[in-house]
Order: C-alpha cells, then structure tokens, then sequence
C-alpha cells in the first residue's frame, strides 16, 4: 500500500459496471444496467451526450454506427430520430435483443427504483460542443432526482459513502464546469497516459477529486497509482476485466473497478 494510506479493504472496493453489464448485453440499454444491478454491481457508469433537442443520451461513440441499426451523429440527432432505431440487436445479430436508445432520465428513474444504494459515475463527452449545456443539463436533471450533494453536507465529503453520484471527463474544462456549479459533486479527472503534474501536487486537473486512469496506463506504470494515492487521490481505474488486473488493482489500492463484467468481479472479490 502506498506510504501513509492504509491498505483498502478487499471487500469495500467497489465494482461499477462499465456502460451496464456490458460484456453480456448491448452497452447503456436499460437491460444491460438492470442486469447490473441485479449481479449486484455497486455502481453503473455511462456515457452521455446532448441531442441536437437538448436531451442527455446514454450513448459512448460520436456517431450511432456501431451501436444502432442507423446512422448519424448524435449531436445533430433529436431524441425522436434517436428513437426511431434499434440500440440492442448489433450485439448479437443471431439472438437480437431490440432496445431503444436511454436517455439519462431512464438511467436515473432505473437507480431510483433499484430498491438499494446504486451509485452512478457519470461520463461526459465531446464537452466542448455545446459550451457548457451538457453540464447545464446534466447538473438540472440531478438536482430534479435529489442527487445533487448540499455544500458542506456529508455526501459532499470525501467519505466515499457519500455522494452516489460522481461525473467523470477527460475534458478538464468539462471538469471545470461542474466544480463551478456544483462544488460538492465529486469529479474524475480520466487520464490515459502520464502527466508530469501529477504526484507532485495535490490538486488534480479540473479540480477533480478522483483520478480515474486506464488499465493500460496502470499496467505500464503501477507507480502511478502509489504516487496518486501518495498525493491523497482515490483512485477508480477502467476498464478491468482480467482476473490479473483486478489483483494488480487490488494490490496497488485502488478504490472502485469499473468493469464490463461485474459479475466476474464481484465473485473474484468473494461477493
Ligand atoms: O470509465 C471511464 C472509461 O469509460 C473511459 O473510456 O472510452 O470507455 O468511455 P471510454
Ligand atoms: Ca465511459
């Protein structure tokens, strides 16, 4: 365990199910995160992105090509043209599962009646679009489900049994906006090779309060993670599906797997 941090309890690390149960169904369906849920996943993340109609989507690439039965770039999608089209038989086009596109609302109206805590780890793309009207609605749409943590409440600490909700970006001004907005909300500054800031500082790009690095990076360099953690950064590390990578992960003190395949996980863990 990195020095001044004790080690993380193999129990409490936390298993997120990558854009659902993702390995087994089509990624961000509604079926894929309830699958999640019921494997017992500690947590969904998703992907999301505003419609050209100002809707959030749960949709990971630019375009609806390899995911849909269509066409298009989402941005320049309404959420009716969206909805005209198939999110589920791609995956396996011998047993095809149809599936509408999920908005964020969905995602949050499945979470609220999961009947348990079931954490969220939000993603934002392609930010930079609409200046800011992501967030904007992204902030709205959590305050309406009451999942926006109060200023210096308990869900607004540290204490990872806080907030259930935290948003994560590779974009540093997407960061910066919802630290402006919403100080409380936990934020996960995702980071795909090393940066020379990074250990050196307290303060992660964006504000962020989490640091969220691939796998890759986290092979390559397992000192990161230990000079992270050193600096006093919890660490939620995508996208870990071996068995190795999930003891290199355990090992190195990360806090939360985020994981295609939760169930997997959860029974390596013992859960
Ligand atoms: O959880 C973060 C991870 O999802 C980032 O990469 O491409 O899968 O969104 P990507
Ligand atoms: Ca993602």
């Amino acid at each position: 365990a990195a020095a001044g941090q004790p080690p993380l309890d193999r129990s409490a690390v936390k298993v997120i199910a990558h854009r659902g149960s993702s390995a087994a169904l089509p990624e961000h369906t509604a079926e894929a995160y309830r699958r999640a849920i019921e494997e017992g996943a500690d947590g969904l993340e998703c992907d999301v992105r505003l419609t050209a109609d100002g809707q959030l989507v749960c949709v990971h690439d630019r375009t609806v090509r390899r995911t849909s039965d269509g066409r298009g770039t989402v941005s320049a999608m309404t959420l009716a043209q969206l909805s005209e089209l198939d999110f589920g038989s791609w995956k396996s086009p011998e047993d095809p599962r149809p599936a509408s596109v999920l908005t964020l609302a969905q995602l949050l109206e499945l979470v609220a009646d999961a009947g348990r805590r079931v954490e969220l780890a939000i993603e934002t793309k392609h930010p930079t679009r609409y200046a800011g009207r992501t967030e904007a609605e992204l902030l709205r749409l959590l305050d309406r489900y009451g999942l926006l943590p109060k200023e210096g409440s308990a869900e607004g600490s540290e204490d990872p049994a806080g907030s259930p909700v935290r948003i994560m970006s590779f974009s540093e001004l997407s960061l910066h906006r919802v630290r402006r907005a919403a100080p409380a909300l936990p934020t996960v500054y995702l980071l795909e090779r090393r940066l020379p800031v990074l250990g050196r500082t307290r303060a992660l790009p964006g504000g962020a309060r989490i640091a969220g690095p691939g796998i890759e990076l986290v092979r390559r360099d397992p000192g990161l993670v230990a000079a992270l953690r050193r600096a006093g950064h919890r660490v939620h590390v995508w996208t870990v599906d071996e068995p190795a990578d999930v003891e290199l992960c355990l090992e190195l003190g990360v806090e939360a797997l985020i994981t295609n395949r939760p169930a997997q996980v959860l029974a390596q863990l013992g859960r």
